[in-house]
This record gives structure tokens, C-alpha cells and sequence, in this order.
């Protein structure tokens, strides 16, 4: 068996990084190796610094591994990083430069022109930009690639299918986002109990901006944007893990309820034949059940890697409605940055 690629965590402290961890543990093809933080947690074991926040017990592998600064000195061959997006920009950065790769969950990079914003199920040619990247920025072997929202990715899955077989010229999506979502020091109890917040900071933007990268076509350098709009309206619930989306679309091409429900249900990927080990069967999973998916029930569908989507039917104000579902620290995080890794290493960037 080849050895194992080794990872460093930049933020392993924090919810994503807890949750890279978690998944990291018995990965076939990589293992952790170093850990990075603030301040707040150098200098400690990781048992010691971290606030162990998942139902399930610390991998035992990690617990011992010292908590070092984020600087690019790590023992690794490539990082994740789940850092706060308003420092991840330079930090990342300086680990490409001193020729790391780095797989991030943040948003500072991820609308540039030459660095990859992917989901493997939708856009996999995208990270053909890396040698332009590696070019433009005078990385040598380093390089920086992104995933997207938690968001953004719920609903740029499920409309893989719809995109794909009949076009979309809108989107309407309203979001009912988990607190999980804000990080370990996140949202008050005594802002969220008995609450919704209708407003998270940027998050609107983003899901309204991000799915024009990841739909669009890949132009030798550069990403021509998909051309159709998107409404998105954010709002913070009480619902620990799992962001759940009403989404409304209008057709390219009109299609009946059957074909549609048909697209949904026969959707492939086009990395299913890759068989990477963090990917999900079927990206897309269908519930018929009229009053599901619900986070508490179906946010861990196929490991927490599947969007959940139902209900379905037509829209008066535009062609279809529906309601899709996805764990936003695996799907939407974690889970979307290891299988963007295991992508990297079976086209031969890592
Ligand atoms: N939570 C989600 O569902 C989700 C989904 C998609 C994307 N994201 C993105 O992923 C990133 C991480 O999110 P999160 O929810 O894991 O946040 P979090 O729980 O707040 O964790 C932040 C991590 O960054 C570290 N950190 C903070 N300030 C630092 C500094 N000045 N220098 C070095 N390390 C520092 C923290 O270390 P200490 O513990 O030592 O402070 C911690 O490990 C963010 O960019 C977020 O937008 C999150």
C-alpha cells in the first residue's frame, strides 16, 4: 500500500476543523500530521487547546499533536484551511507561496479569476486553472483552491441536475441556515432561542454570486459566468447542524413534472466512475415523503455528503418548487474540502 498523504489543519480548533479531523481519521488516503490555530491554542496539545464540539469522541490519533502557529512551516504535503475569511486571505496565501497546496473553505479567494471555486460533481475542469494560477501569482508548486459557501453548496447540487437537462434563467432561494454555520463562537442563545434572524452577514452575495463560477464554462484561463440570476434571501434558525433551502426555478426549456422528477431521480455525476472515497453514491437524493427532508431527520443522508431534496412540484410564479437539505460543516465544509483533496490527487495536483 503507498503511504498516505500528509495534511496539515489551519483553524483546527474551530467547527470546520473539528470536522476535518473527525473525517480525516481513518482516510484511506491521507493522515494528519500537523495542526495549526491562534495564538489562544499554540503551544497546547490539541485535547488541551480545543473545545470538542461533535458527538463523537476526538480522534485519538490527534489528540497529543502540539497546536503550532499558522505559519508555513508545517510538517505536510498540503493544508486544509477553515480560518476566519478575514485573516485566511494572507496566511493562505503565504502557505502557496512556500509551495504548499491549499484547499479552503474560506471565501477570500474564492470569487478570483485564476483560482478554482469547485464542486467535483459539477466542475471538475475548473482546476485546469491551477497551472495559470501558479503562473500569474509566481507560486511554484503551491497553489490555492477553494469550495464554496455551506449555502451555495446545498444549492448549487441540487440544481446540477435541473441545469443540466433543461437550463435555468432564474433561481428564487430562501435559506434556513444552521448555527453551526457561524462558527464555534457564533450566534447568543438569547439571540436565537424563540427567534429567526433574517440576516447573516454577506451570505446573500454569496449564494447569489458563487453558482454563476461553479456553473460556468472553463475559457483557457479563465471562467466565463453562467448567465442566469439568482434571489437569495438568508436567515439564521434555531437547528444546530443542516441549512435547508426553498428554492424556486425558471426553465430554459419548459419541461412536465415528470421529466423533472425524473431528472432529479436519474442524475449522475460526472466524477461518479472516480469512486473517490468521499463521494457520495448519488450527490442528489430524492425523498417523496410530503413533509421531508427535515434537518434533524435527513442531514446525515449518505454520510452527511448527499443534498436531501423534496417536495417537488409546480410554482405559479415560476416553473418548479422544492426543498433541498445539506449538512453545512460536512457537505458544506469539511466533507466538500476533502473530496476536492481526493479530486486534486487523482488528476495529479497533490
Ligand atoms: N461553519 C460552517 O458551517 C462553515 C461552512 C462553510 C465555510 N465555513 C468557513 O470556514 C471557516 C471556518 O469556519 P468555522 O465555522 O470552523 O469557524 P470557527 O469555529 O470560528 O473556527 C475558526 C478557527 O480559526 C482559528 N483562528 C481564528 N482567528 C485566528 C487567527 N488570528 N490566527 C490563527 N487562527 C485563527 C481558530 O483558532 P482558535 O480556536 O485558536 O481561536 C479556529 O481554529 C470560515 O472561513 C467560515 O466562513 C464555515
Amino acid at each position: 500500500m503507498s503511504k498516505k498523504l500528509k495534511v496539515g489543519i489551519l483553524g483546527a480548533t474551530g467547527l470546520v476543523g473539528q470536522r476535518l479531523a473527525l473525517l480525516l481519521e481513518d482516510h484511506p488516503w491521507f493522515e494528519v500530521t500537523d495542526l495549526a490555530a491562534s495564538d489562544k491554542s499554540t503551544g497546547k496539545s490539541y485535547e488541551e487547546s480545543c473545545s470538542w464540539k461533535l458527538p463523537y469522541p476526538m480522534p485519538v490519533n490527534i489528540m497529543r499533536i502540539p497546536v503550532k502557529p499558522v505559519k508555513p512551516n508545517l510538517d505536510c504535503d498540503f493544508v486544509f484551511s477553515s480560518l476566519p475569511s478575514i485573516i485566511a486571505g494572507e496566511i493562505e496565501c503565504s502557505f502557496a507561496r512556500a509551495g504548499y497546496p491549499v484547499i479552503s473553505n474560506s471565501s477570500s479567494y474564492r470569487m478570483e479569476p485564476d483560482i478554482p471555486l469547485v464542486i467535483p460533481e459539477i466542475n471538475c475542469d475548473h482546476l485546469d486553472l491551477i497551472p495559470f494560477q501558479q503562473k500569474n501569482r509566481n507560486f511554484d508548486k503551491g497553489f490555492i483552491i477553494t469550495n464554496p459557501n455551506c449555502t451555495t453548496i446545498a444549492l448549487a447540487l441540487s440544481l446540477a441536475p435541473v441545469v443540466k437537462s433543461f437550463g435555468v434563467n432564474s433561481v428564487q432561494v430562501t435559506s434556513m441556515q444552521a448555527l453551526s454555520g457561524a462558527g464555534q463562537n457564533g450566534i447568543s442563545s438569547l439571540d436565537i432561542i424563540d427567534n429567526v434572524l433574517p440576516y447573516i452577514a454577506n451570505e446573500e452575495e454569496k449564494v447569489e454570486t458563487e453558482p454563476l463560477k461553479l456553473f460556468g464554462n472553463l475559457r483557457k484561463d479563465t471562467v466565463e459566468y453562467a448567465n442566469f440570476i439568482i434571489s437569495a434571501q438568508c436567515n439564521r434558525v434555531n437547528v444546530s447542524d443542516g441549512h435547508m433551502l426553498t428554492v424556486s426555478v425558471n426553465l430554459q426549456t419548459k419541461a412536465g413534472e415528470k421529466q423533472i422528477e425524473s431528472a432529479f431521480n436519474s442524475y449522475i455525476s460526472p466524477i461518479h466512475y472516480m469512486k473517490l472515497p468521499s463521494a457520495p453514491e448519488y450527490p442528489v437524493v430524492v425523498t417523496s415523503e410530503k413533509d421531508r427532508p427535515q434537518p434533524r431527520l435527513d442531514r446525515y443522508i449518505s454520510d452527511g455528503m448527499a443534498c436531501v431534496v423534496g417536495r417537488i412540484r409546480k410554482c405559479k410564479v415560476s416553473d418548479y418548487k422544492y426543498v433541498v437539505l445539506s449538512h453545512n460543516t460536512i457537505r458544506g465544509a469539511a466533507g466538500a474540502a476533502i473530496l476536492n483533496a481526493e479530486l486534486l490527487k487523482v488528476k495529479g495536483f497533490i
